[in-house]
């Protein structure tokens, strides 16, 4: 081990405060009121979330991993050599070190994510771990279009890497517009590496989001905590109730937290109103069959190259290529 602290590039391109206010005056003072899924994620959500991803219920980080870990040889053969990977959503960087260790020479590593501190902790490991990576950290809401950072390294194949079924938060609609922006960024012969949550029997999905700890539940709830604390708002966290289930007619699992009474609560300054049993509609998680994902990317401009799933058939990782 040398003495000299591992190196990354940072990037600071974290929404400001003022972006998470005027997304909670908007989503609560509309019918039905909304609240957006990438908030979910302050320090206390990111450990919370890292907790769901153990959670016995919760197939669906285990099961990437073990289609990456199963696969990786032939993911790495179908990358190789010194490509530069991208990641969006990149949290604790868990799933990449598969590829790095897999892939010929990687040369740079873009860690893409909007929570700031869980991002600079894992680029440091990651930095330390793999010696002769170039890593670049980008705090940013990539679900906005945002400036990449000049690429380190020779100009070798870029190949955007988004797992975790984040791409599920999206609206089929907004999947397109993403990877068609996606399409542009990376240039010709990008490459995108996606996991897909796949469609399934509901029963396995509503036991995921509805665990018997309340994991899910802490983490829905928190969205309130973060708007009391960064907010000053009064939300009282015993008259709200997390809500989860699969809607067939819409494929994706819906996350609400439920107001319990008639209340008026104040946040960022304003007054909102609940009814009893009123719902704020906080998150979608779109589950998709392999044909179904694979037309749109298709219309994004990505032909597939192959999809890996594992036995069950519970989830599913893409690798596009731009047409
Ligand atoms: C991070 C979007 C993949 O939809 O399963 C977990 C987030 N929400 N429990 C998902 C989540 C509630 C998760 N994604």
């Amino acid at each position: 081990m040398g003495d000299i602290a591992p190196s990354f590039a940072f990037h600071d391109l974290a929404p400001s405060q003022e972006s998470f206010r005027d997304a909670v005056l908007a989503g609560l003072g509309r019918d039905p009121k909304t609240l957006p899924c990438k908030f979910f994620y302050d320090a206390r959500g990111s450990a919370l979330f890292e907790k769901i991803c153990e959670l016995p219920e919760y197939y669906l980080t285990r099961t990437e991993i073990a289609i990456l870990d199963r696969f990786a040889a032939d993911i790495a053969a179908r990358i190789g050599p010194h490509c530069r990977l991208i990641e969006l959503g990149s949290g604790a960087s868990h799933k990449v070190r598969i590829l790095l260790e897999a892939l010929d020479r990687p040369a740079a590593y873009v860690a893409v994510d909007i929570s700031r501190e869980q991002l600079r902790r894992a680029a440091a490991r990651l930095a330390a771990d793999f010696p002769k990576l170039a890593v670049v950290a980008v705090c940013a809401d990539y679900t906005r279009s945002f400036v990449l950072p000049e690429l380190p390294g020779p100009d070798g194949k870029r190949v955007g890497f988004f797992p975790g079924s984040t791409i599920g938060n999206f609206e089929p609609r907004q999947v397109v517009a993403f990877l068609s922006d996606w399409a542009k960024l990376l240039g010709p012969g990008g490459e995108m590496l996606i996991g897909a949550d796949l469609k399934k029997d509901p029963a396995i999905l509503n036991r995921a989001y509805n665990d018997k700890a309340g994991i899910n539940a802490a983490f829905n709830l928190n969205l309130l905590t973060r708007i009391n604390r960064e907010l000053g708002g009064d939300f009282d966290l015993d008259r709200f109730a997390h809500v989860a289930f699969y809607s067939e007619a819409e494929g994706r699992v819906e996350l609400y937290l439920k107001s319990l009474a008639e209340q008026t609560v104040v946040a960022a300054g304003q007054r909102f109103r609940f009814g009893a049993g009123e719902l704020i509609h906080t998150e979608n998680s779109y589950k998709y069959a392999i044909d179904e994902f694979r037309a749109l990317a298709a219309v994004a401009g990505f032909e597939p190259v192959h999809s890996w799933t594992d036995r069950h058939q519970l989830f599913s990782v893409h690798y596009l290529r731009r047409t």
